[in-house]
């Protein structure tokens, strides 16, 4: 038989003992989210788009919709469409809509190199906001940069574009044609052609076609939602 005394010690040992697993438990329910954060995969989104065409624009403005409620699951990118043409002289690449078209086109090439997401794609918007014939014309970058917060001399953007705005700056210039060798590789065609995780899902080309799993706003996010789950399910994490 254990003294009278030894029961209130043994009671506090495995309250104490509670207390710290408790603690432990809490520590590590508030360290998970952090942690699921720190290793999430963002599902990879291309809009293949010319930067002076109305399909592009119906489909950025769709997508702006869309990135309003999955954004910080969605690494986004522009893929440019153009035909690589050594006889071009200032962009070695035929943009259907013309020249100002290769110049939007890398203004926004430039954008999305040196700013972050949700800048550049403000940038985007604005230029598109101008209207077409506005977009690719120096006055439009430099407004639009300005409205997207970004510093055209000091972030890198003006640099890579051309200072003057002309889109001509030779980073520029190679962004764009690797970005239409790009189009090319991974079977880009049509203006404008999205492609969620590496799977073409939709195009608009005077209208919606080839999109199995719907064309709103509302289906777009329901496939990056599954994609994301697809990507960060717990076989797949590290
Ligand atoms: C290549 O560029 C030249 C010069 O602008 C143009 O005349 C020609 O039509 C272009 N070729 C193609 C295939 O776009």
């Amino acid at each position: 038989m254990p003294s009278s005394g030894l029961v209130p010690i043994l009671t506090a040992t495995v309250v104490a003992f509670a207390i710290a697993v408790g603690a432990l438990e809490l520590a590590l329910t508030i360290q998970e989210p952090a942690q699921v954060a720190y290793h999430a995969v963002k599902v990879p989104v291309i809009l293949g788009v010319m930067s002076r065409c109305p399909d592009a624009h119906l489909c950025e403005t769709v997508f702006d919709q869309v990135l309003h409620q999955v954004s910080d699951k969605v690494v986004l990118q522009l893929s440019f469409i153009g035909t690589p043409n050594a006889s071009e002289p200032d962009f070695g690449v035929t943009c259907m809509h013309g020249p100002e078209e290769c110049a939007g086109n890398v203004h926004e090439l430039c954008a999305m190199k040196y700013a972050p997401q949700t800048q550049w794609w403000e940038f985007v918007q604005c230029q598109n906001f101008q209207g077409r014939g506005h977009v690719g014309l120096p006055d439009t970058a430099f407004k639009c940069a300005n409205s997207a917060n970004i510093d055209w001399e000091e972030s890198g953007v003006g640099d890579c574009a051309g200072l003057d705005g002309s889109g001509k700056g030779d980073e520029g210039v190679k962004l764009l044609q690797e970005s239409v060798k790009n189009s090319q590789l991974i079977g880009i065609k049509k203006s404008c052609t999205i492609i969620i995780n590496g799977k073409q899902v939709c195009i608009h080309d005077g209208t919606w076609y080839d999109c199995e799993n719907g064309h709103t706003v509302k289906d777009f996010v329901r496939q990056i939602d599954e994609e994301y789950q697809k990507l960060n399910s717990d076989d797949t994490e590290v």
